[in-house]
């Protein structure tokens, strides 16, 4: 293949791996794929396509279910998007836009892929925008909910497959005012994501008449001892918490929440990501009784869904999870922009993005609406036991 890369591909028991290969880096001049004489790329040659996840850090965890739900699409498709085969090549988004931002200029300028799929974190998603707009390449988050980017700093060349922070957040914000029956500590990640979900479950709770009874801010990727800010809790006139945290984070302070006894008296609220996929496996009981709002449960009921489940466990001997979903839809909207967009360049590949209409996904129908986000439904979630562990048993649908 000539460059370096990372090729995906499954062992026998069902893991994902990434093998490394190193290749004539230097030497093959770093060609794109398939350039064609005028520098366009053939139609029916392989693309190249730069995943950018998370493979170091708290949301490591997340960057592998990402991977995976890319490749059981390409699985599903013969290897092929629109047509072409695809040559994936992954770079590590690791913790931080210190760590993503050149490793997808990397994909980019060296790699010259097509486009990029993934970006788990916020502020890296931020820290990418202007890089992609100016590059005129497509990027196409698959998890990242930074408000702006399908907001005040949308661009042509940003898509978003998952869901935006505000969103997801606001969701919950009117069961909770509902339900607390008093005030409600709000906490999360103190980062660009923690902030945009506390500022957007705050709006709708505030608006049905919800009261905070204090907000708090945990450092990002290194707090391991939630105790300090557990007992701040506890000293407020608190009926119940709200938070947002994912990954390594979420295992810890769900597990500590009821370690530390708060469990029983003050009911756990949160964006789905708290109790999702891995992170519910580890918290175990710890994580019942836990409500969340997300796009996604592996419980939803629907044939689409059972389908996705079915095949997701086949190959990968686990459940599937939101994150699967998010990337595995990317590849669903990248099949059917770049079969009617055979040149697979920027302009018009972002023109053809704009025409794939309804994507008909595990998490129910979904299109992209006018600032390239997901609109979709959300869902009420509770944390239950059910086929041998916990689960996110679907409560209701959240206007
Ligand atoms: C984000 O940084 O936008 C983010 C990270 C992990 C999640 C959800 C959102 O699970």
């Amino acid at each position: 293949m000539g460059v370096l890369s990372a090729v995906l591909r499954r062992s026998r028991t069902g893991t994902t791996v990434a093998a490394l290969t190193v290749g004539a880096l230097v030497l093959s001049g770093c060609a794109g794929s398939s350039l064609d004489q005028s520098g366009g790329e053939q139609a029916d040659g392989p693309v190249k396509i730069g995943l950018l996840v998370p493979l170091s850090g708290v949301y490591a965890p997340l960057g592998e279910d990402m991977r995976n739900g890319f490749q059981l699409y390409l699985d599903q498709h013969g290897g092929k998007l629109g047509g072409r085969t695809v040559e994936l090549v992954s770079a590590d988004e690791g913790e931080s836009p210190q760590t993503g931002v050149p490793a997808a200029q990397k994909l980019v300028t060296q790699d010259q892929v097509t486009a990029v799929v993934g970006v788990v974190n916020s502020a890296t998603a931020l820290g990418l925008r202007d890089f992609f707009h100016e590059s005129k390449k497509p990027l196409l988050i698959a998890n990242a909910g930074a408000d702006d980017i399908t907001g005040a700093r949308k661009s042509e060349y940003v898509w978003r497959t998952s869901f935006s922070n505000g969103e997801v957040a606001a969701a919950l914000g009117a069961a909770v005012a509902e339900e607390a029956g008093g005030p409600v500590y709000l906490i999360a990640a103190d980062y660009a994501a923690g902030k945009e979900m506390i500022a957007g479950f705050r709006k709708t709770f505030e608006a049905a008449g919800g009261k905070v009874a204090g907000e708090e801010y945990t450092p990002f990727g290194t707090t391991q001892d939630f105790q300090p800010f557990l007992s701040a809790i506890r000293g407020t006139d608190a009926k119940a918490v709200y938070s947002f945290y994912a990954g390594a984070e979420a295992v810890s302070f769900v597990k500590q929440y009821k370690q530390f006894g708060l469990a029983g008296d003050l009911p756990l609220y949160g964006t789905g990501f708290l109790t999702e996929g891995g992170v519910l496996d580890a918290q175990g009981e710890a994580a019942s009784g836990v409500k969340t709002s997300l796009h996604y449960s592996t419980e939803l009921d629907t044939p689409r869904n059972k389908e996705y489940v079915d095949a997701y466990r086949k190959a990968y001997d686990e459940a599937p999870t939101v994150y699967t979903v998010q990337a595995y839809d990317a590849a669903a909207v990248l099949d059917k922009a770049l079969a009617s967009a055979p040149g697979g360049g920027g302009e018009e590949l972002v023109k053809a993005l704009g025409a794939v209409g309804q994507v008909d996904s595990p998490r129910g129908p979904w299109s992209f609406d006018a600032d390239h986000n997901a609109e979709q439904k959300y869902y009420l979630r509770e944390v239950r036991s059910g086929g041998g562990g916990m689960v996110n048993a679907v409560v209701s649908e959240l206007s």
